[in-house]
This record gives structure tokens, sequence and C-alpha cells, in this order.
């Protein structure tokens, strides 16, 4: 049976695996060698928001891998509009092995997923973002060796890669302190289950809304835009309620010395994130970047060609 990538629980088990994956093909590519278990391999990228990060690092990506990727504009498919998400599903299925898509909606990702004949990987929806995710853990294994019992503080909005991370951190065991004003929390039953899965493997996921108490002795701060991708009409409201989120030198003060900073990109810099910290020796966020890469040629691999991981 295929297997899909649209919640990072669907890779539960399976993180620790994808992130040494990862590292091999880092190191494997980047000193100069080859891997291309994909070649004559063919993936779509159904693009409904913009993107820098996302199209770029799995166009290139998938061609380390010696595939071959096509890009589907905002104005293309027009999935459920032109066309039913069954038909796009079933159609796209027989052209591609793998379907990466950015989408408005969770439930469409969904439907698109069950209907399609082979993997189907989210690649940002309004619920996740675990390709992001997957790339923040393998930046966090580069700098602190593991994620176990590790300290991560969000601040900020409670969107998409709040949600990932939060589901995320609790398959690993890293604490995750959530910093955000009343009415922007993260997903209620996403936060449930994070919860219940952190109890189980020995790590706290929290909600706070005081941003100095949480960031006390962060190993990671982590923070996102104020306004994603579908909440441009609440901008205004949002400018004004996330100020005392921002993260700046006096926040920082009462994390670990040895903190790293992490942001999805983009970034609105002094807003969520003063350009003091981005741009400081603890950010890692162009290192997190290119990690996008590594991370989905691994989950990627995982998906399409498994039995090639053992060549590496
Ligand atoms: N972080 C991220 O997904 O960036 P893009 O929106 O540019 O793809
Ligand atoms: N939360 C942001 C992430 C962008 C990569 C958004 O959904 O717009």
């Amino acid at each position: 049976m295929k297997q899909d990538m649209i919640s990072i629980l669907d890779f539960e088990m399976e993180i620790d695996e994808t992130l040494d994956l990862a590292m091999k093909m880092k190191a494997k590519i980047k000193g100069g060698g080859q891997f291309q278990p994909l070649k004559g391999k063919h993936m779509s990228m159904i693009f409904e928001k913009p993107s820098l990060r996302t199209r770029v690092s799995f166009e290139i990506g998938f061609s380390h891998l010696g595939g071959t990727a096509l890009y589907l504009s905002p104005s293309e498919i027009q999935i459920g509009k032109r066309e039913s998400v069954y038909d796009v599903a079933k159609v796209v299925s027989r052209y591609v092995d793998v379907i990466m898509y950015r989408a408005f909606s969770n439930k469409i990702m969904r439907e698109l997923a069950l209907n399609a004949d082979v993997p189907v990987i989210n690649a940002l929806d309004d619920m996740e973002h675990p390709c992001q995710i997957m790339a923040d853990f393998l930046t966090i294994k580069e700098n602190k060796g593991s994620l176990k019992g590790l300290k991560l503080v969000y601040l900020g909005d409670g969107n998409n890669v709040c949600n990932s991370l939060m589901l995320g951190s609790a398959a690993v065991g890293m604490n995750m302190v959530v910093a955000c004003p009343f009415g922007y929390e993260p997903d209620a039953e996403i936060t449930k289950r994070a919860q219940k899965l952190g109890e189980k493997n020995g790590c706290k996921i929290e909600i706070v809304r005081e941003p100095d108490l949480a960031v006390k002795d962060a190993d990671v701060i982590y923070t996102d835009t104020w306004v994603s991708m579908g909440d441009e009409a609440e901008k205004e409201k949002r400018q004004a309620d996330f100020p005392p989120f921002q993260v700046n030198k006096k926040l920082i003060a009462h994390a670990k010395p040895d903190y790293i900073f992490l942001h999805c990109l983009p970034a609105h810099r002094n807003e969520e994130v003063t350009d003091e910290i981005i741009d400081s020796p603890n950010s890692k966020v162009f290192d997190e970047a290119e990690n996008r890469m590594w991370a989905q040629m691994a989950v990627i691999v995982k998906l399409v060609a498994p039995e090639s991981m053992s060549l590496l």
C-alpha cells in the first residue's frame, strides 16, 4: 500500500530514520558523490500558494536524486474548481510517481491523498507543514546532537508550522512551549493529541501567555510570520496583537547562551524577529532553509524508492 506524508505523524515512527538518511545523502552529495535512485521517476508539484524554499528545494532535490519534477502554478489546475479533486488525483497519478501539493485546505489535501494512486506529500496547508518540521529537526540535530529532552519555544501564531512542530516534538520526546496571545492558539485537537503523545514519550507540550517565562532555558527559539498565507484579511489586527511576542534581544536574554534561533522563512524582519537576532551567530535559518532539500529528499526516497536506502 502506498504511504503519504500529510501530517508529520504519518512519519511518527520514522522521523529518526528519515533524518539519518537525510544526513547521509547530504554528506555524500556535498562531498561530490552521487545518489540517483529516482532515474526515470517523475514528480508533479501542485501549488495553490506562492513559495521560494518549497519550490526550489523540491525541484532541485528531486533532480539530485536523478528524477524529473514538474511545477504546476496556482493558476493551472485549480483543484475542485476546474475539475473535481477525485479526477485530478486519478489523472495526475497516471503520469507521475509522487505528488507534492501546497494547498489552502487540509480537507482537500486529504481528499487528494485518499484518491491518488501514488504518494502525496503535504508541502503546507492550513493545518500542517510537515516537510518544514523534518528540516527543522535536521537542523536541531546537526547543532545539538539529538532532539529528545531539549526545550523548544515557539513564539507567536499557533499556525500550521506550530501544529506540526507540536506533533513532531511530541513524537521525538522534545519539550515544547508555545507562547501565543489569546485567540491565536494552535488547533485544539492537535494540541490534545500532541500532549497525549508527549506524555507517552516523556516530554511536555504546553501553551502559555508570557513570552519571557516561556523562553527560560530554551535550547531552540522558533517563530513564524504573524500573518500566514490566507490570513491577509486580518493583517491589521494581527499586527496589533503580536508585538509582545517578538523575538528580540530582551526576550532571548532568558534563553540558554547556546540557544539556536529557527524560522521557517519568509521572515518579516523587525516584526516577528529583529535583525539583530536573525542575523546573529545563534541564528541557523539559512542552514534550516538548505535542510528543506535534504530532509525532503529523504522523505521522497522513503516513499518512492525505499529499497534504495541500503545502497547509500
Ligand atoms: N518555509 C517555506 O515553506 O517557504 P516557502 O513558502 O518559500 O516555500
Ligand atoms: N505559516 C506560514 C508558513 C509559510 C512557509 C504560512 O502558512 O504562510
